[in-house]
């Protein structure tokens, strides 16, 4: 797609004409001139649709001067960024069949309103077509931004809804067509287009290397696991952040085996990787000064004959033993080694992404992102790039008290707690292969997915994460 800014409405026509409307049906900018062509049927037919410019209603009508259609688009009271973001999405699902758009919410006067747009429509306009016989992709090819953009905004947006959309498609992929070896070549290609270092340990690499946890996760299965390990280093950056990112490619449970119904979306247990890769892309894109390290550690959780068993101790990269009680709590095993192997290199801050338990998916629901931080400072700033990116994530605690219910009677730690404050005992179990660096940990097991359409939130993987790393990456870079 190809997309511009026009300062003028007067200089632009097309398919489509997006035009915001705010409560009471107060005009957004540009709409009164058009309104003012349109005639006066328009009021009592935007009546009789009980389009009242709620946020989020849409009335499509006939067009005039240059464009075929036109689409009013609800702001509801104000808005902010965040809420621009969901509206353009919305916009750019209504917009998928007009090859020409055109649109003045970019001119809404608000601090990075052409951002805002350029990533919601982009986003919501997002599909997985692969496997579709009739694919039904966007046949939008230019779209115009009445507004003005001075900071580079919409090359911006352009770059992390690009990562977005690539996480989305690794997540949205079919576990059979993406096994371990296959996303770590799809990794490599990355890298090499990137210009980015990348080193892919395989089977027997991980078992030199110690690896252990990422090891016996992969015993159950027929497809061998990888660790990838990326890194980007302009010269002359002097912070290191450093993103672990949980590459299930399959989670059956293992032995402890899932139900039929809980493993139907077992497909998007990568998501943490995926967001990892995709943070990677926009990260080198937008040549951030700041040195960036991407670790996933990629496996299949089965149930094979050489399965590990619930009862079987293993050594962590850290030299840790683990006795493992429920192979379905695999995530947190090839985590610690991932976290092991960044705190190696004593990166300023280290932030994990996974899918990590349904605790925290029932705790907060399916779009807010369980977070947990080492301290103040750090789990801070990780709030505030989620903040300034429009994902929700709230802060739980790393609560001490808990940390007994990891105590195992015959290694240095159990891989589970109680039954209560699941997503807290699988923190503090993360925990212990930090070395105490700083650390962040998200556990994005409600947000990863979504079941239906909201904003520029697509049905499947969503990417969440990436806008809010890369947003920690700038911050991190000073830009
Ligand atoms: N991948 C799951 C967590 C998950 C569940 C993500 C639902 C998204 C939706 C994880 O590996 C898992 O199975 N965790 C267990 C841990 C338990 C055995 C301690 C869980 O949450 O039940
Ligand atoms: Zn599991
Ligand atoms: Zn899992």
């Amino acid at each position: 797609m190809d997309i511009t800014v026009s300062p003028e409405l007067e200089q632009t026509s097309g398919d489509l004409l997006i035009l915001p409307v705010f409560q009471d049906r107060t005009w957004g900018p540009g709409a009164s001139q058009v309104v003012g062509e349109l005639g006066d049927w328009l009021d009592p037919y935007l009546d009789g649709l009980d389009f009242t410019g709620k946020a989020g209603q849409t009335a499509s009508v006939p067009g005039t001067g240059g464009f075929g259609r036109i689409l009013f688009i609800g702001l509801g009271e104000e808005v902010d960024a965040d809420a621009l973001r969901k509206m353009a999405g919305i916009a750019g699902r209504s917009a998928m069949r007009d090859a020409a758009v055109v649109t003045t919410l970019s001119a809404i006067d608000i601090d990075g309103a052409v951002d805002a747009v350029v990533y919601g429509f982009l986003l919501g306009q997002y599909r997985f077509a692969k496997y579709l016989s009739d694919q039904r992709l966007s046949q939008t090819t230019t779209l115009t931004l009445v507004g003005e953009d001075t900071t580079g905004q919409l090359e911006h947006a352009e770059i992390v809804a690009a990562a977005v959309a690539m996480a989305r498609d690794l997540i949205n992929e079919p576990a059979g067509d993406k096994k371990p070896e296959v996303l770590a070549g799809i990794a490599s290609d990355m890298a090499t287009e990137l210009g980015i270092d990348i080193t892919v340990y395989d089977r027997d690499q991980i078992e030199q290397e110690r690896f252990g946890g990422l090891l016996a996760v992969s015993l159950g299965a027929t497809n061998p696991p990888r660790m990838v390990v990326m890194s980007y280093r302009p010269g002359g950056a002097t912070k290191t952040l450093a993103l672990i990112g949980k590459g299930i490619v399959f989670d059956s449970g293992g032995l402890s085996i899932k139900p039929a119904s809980g493993m139907e979306t077992m497909k998007t247990d990568m998501s943490g990787a995926a967001v990892v890769f995709g943070t990677m892309r926009a990260v080198a894109t937008l040549g951030l000064d700041v040195n960036v390290i991407g670790i996933a550690p990629l496996a299949e959780n089965m149930t094979g004959g050489a399965a590990q068993r619930p009862g079987d101790i293993y050594r962590a990269r850290n030299g840790k033993t683990v006795e493992v009680l429920n192979t379905d709590a695999e995530g947190r095993l090839v985590l610690a080694d991932g976290l092991a192997l960044a705190a190696e290199s004593e990166p300023d801050l280290m932030v994990d992404i996974a899918t990590l338990t349904g605790a925290c998916k029932v705790a907060l629901g399916g779009k807010i992102g369980g977070l947990f931080g080492s301290d103040d400072e750090a789990a801070g700033m990780v709030l505030a790039a989620a903040t300034r990116s429009g994902e929700s994530m709230w802060r739980l605690p790393l609560e001490q008290d808990y940390r007994s219910k990891l105590d195992s009677p015959i290694a240095d730690l159990k891989n589970i707690g109680d039954r209560y404050g699941g997503a807290i005992t699988a923190a503090l179990f993360l925990r212990e292969f930090t070395s105490d660096l700083p650390w962040v940990h998200l556990d994005i097991a409600g947000p990863a997915r979504a079941d239906a359409d909201d904003g520029y939130i697509t049905k499947g993987g969503t990417g969440f994460a990436v806008a809010t790393l890369v947003a920690l990456a700038e911050e991190m870079a000073g830009s």
